[in-house]
């Protein structure tokens, strides 16, 4: 394979996590349940009852986990603050012992030359907020600033880049109306006081933040170019109606300070916005988080679908009944992940270049946030582990990130989801992301060839 073509001076390359999926030792130091907590403790709602109870046991192996990134010859590492280490009810003052942690995960990653890239949340809610409404609640936001505020006075400058949010798309769709994640609401549309509140959470957290640091901020979102089933114009419309919920509706208002339209689902207006909260919203961003794993295609209702790669998969092939103007439509002639998600690397290309297209002058640099796919990943009886398809799938997407910068979209990093095989939500440990394999019995980590591949390139680089 071909060394991979010059990426710009500083741009960072390393892997992500987020603390639920990685650390175990839940109840250690006085960490509080989160929403995460209580939904793998609940019969039926993760494969084969999997939870992250131990995980990666990260929390202990920390510092072997940072010998491998400086292995790898990363530059960056972005991980998550579990909210409950810090405040274990999600009020109130911090408890040192949490911070503690994170304290000494950035020093250890600043003493290694890896720039820290902090999300504040990806998706644990404490419990003790959920059960006062959770993000339906207009009060989480301000908790949410509250501890974002604890978490920076600590550690202040020493975040080369902070991230509000991860994925408030999946979290609202996957967490809140379709159930099959935490915190297992079913609410369908009725969920969208949930997506305003997280963005007003964002939009505090940033005052909070920068009354305290320097650093550049974002927020993270998970996005992808949506591909129409036919030209007919019914099919247009399902395009504008699935791109609205899937990549404008956390956007728009970041970047322009408004709701995209929302008609087609019958939405007049948001519900649960106040004056000044679109204000709030919208203060300026230094960066924005691009996650990205496959394109969608979709359909105008009624015409067949519904097993395609959306955003929504994930609830079932039943996406036709829930009277949404689109149903999903399967990607056919690709190669597909462990997951079954289509790998298609120009996808990522297009999405860069779409969204500077649509954005213009109003949107940030980008920041890769996440990329990666996941495979049946096995120790072999030489003690290797061969991942093939991950390396092609990588190769393929940093050579689309390059394509996009040359372009003219200026993409800042790219972190590749995961460093190691981790609690993948729903699928339990079924689905192996990482760069390094982890025996989950043992906890014995392997880097993969796809680990060694990366390290040769980035090698090259220096
Ligand atoms: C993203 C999540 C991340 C991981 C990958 C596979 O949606 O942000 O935690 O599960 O998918």
């Amino acid at each position: 394979m071909d060394p991979l073509p010059a990426f710009p001076e500083g741009f960072l390359f390393g892997t992500a996590t987020a603390a639920y999926q990685i650390e175990g030792a839940v109840r250690e130091d006085g960490r509080g349940p989160s929403i995460w907590d209580t939904f793998c403790a609940e019969p039926g709602r993760v494969r084969d009852g999997h939870t992250g109870d131990r995980a990666c046991d990260h929390y202990h192996r920390w510092p072997e986990d940072l010998e491998l990134m400086s292995a790898l010859g990363a530059n960056g590492y972005r991980f998550s603050v579990a909210w409950t280490r810090v405040q274990p009810d999600g009020t109130g003052r911090a408890d040192p012992r949490g911070l503690d942690f994170y304290e000494a995960l950035v020093d250890g990653l600043l003493d290694r030359g890896i720039a820290p890239a902090l999300t504040l949340y990806h998706w644990d809610l404490p419990q003790a907020l959920q059960d006062a409404g959770g993000w339906m609640h207009r009060d989480t936001a301000h908790r949410f600033a509250e501890y974002a505020g604890l978490v920076a006075d600590r550690l202040g400058d020493r975040i080369a880049l902070w991230i509000t949010l991860n994925e408030p798309f999946v979290h609202l769709t996957y967490g809140h109306s379709l159930g099959v994640h935490a915190p297992g609401e079913t609410l369908l549309l009725d969920s969208l006081p949930a997506a305003h509140h997280q963005l007003l959470g964002h939009g505090l957290a940033v005052a909070a933040l920068r009354e305290r640091t320097t650093s550049p901020i974002a927020l993270t979102n998970n996005h992808a170019p949506v591909w129409a089933a036919s030209g007919s114009p019914e099919d247009a419309a399902a395009v504008r109606a699935y791109d609205a919920l899937h990549n404008r509706l956390f956007t728009d208002p970041l970047l322009l300070g408004r709701y995209p339209d929302l008609t087609a689902f019958g939405v007049d207006a948001v519900p649960g916005v106040r004056d000044g909260d679109l204000d709030a919203i919208a203060a300026p961003l230094d960066a924005l988080g691009v996650n990205y794993y496959n394109p969608v295609r979709v359909a105008a209702p009624g015409r067949g679908g519904g097993e395609g790669p959306s955003g929504l998969s994930e609830a079932g092939p039943e996406l036709d009944g829930l009277g949404l103007p689109f149903v999903d439509v399967p990607i056919e002639g690709t190669p597909v992940t462990a997951f079954g998600w289509p790998v298609v690397p120009d996808g990522l290309r297009e999405l860069l270049v779409g969204m500077r297209d649509r954005y213009g002058a109003a949107l940030p640099p980008l920041v890769i946030t996440e990329n990666g796919c996941s495979a049946d990943d096995a120790v072999g009886p030489d003690g290797t582990v061969d991942d093939p398809d991950r390396i092609a799938f990588l190769d393929g997407h940093l050579r689309a990130v390059h394509r996009a910068i040359e372009e003219g979209v200026d993409v800042r990093g790219y972190f590749v989801w995961s460093l190691l095989d981790n609690f993948e939500w729903s699928e339990g440990y079924h689905q192996r992301f990482g760069l390094v394999h982890v025996d989950f019995t043992t906890q014995r980590r392997t880097p993969k060839a796809s680990f060694h591949w990366l390290r040769d390139q980035l090698r090259l680089r220096s």
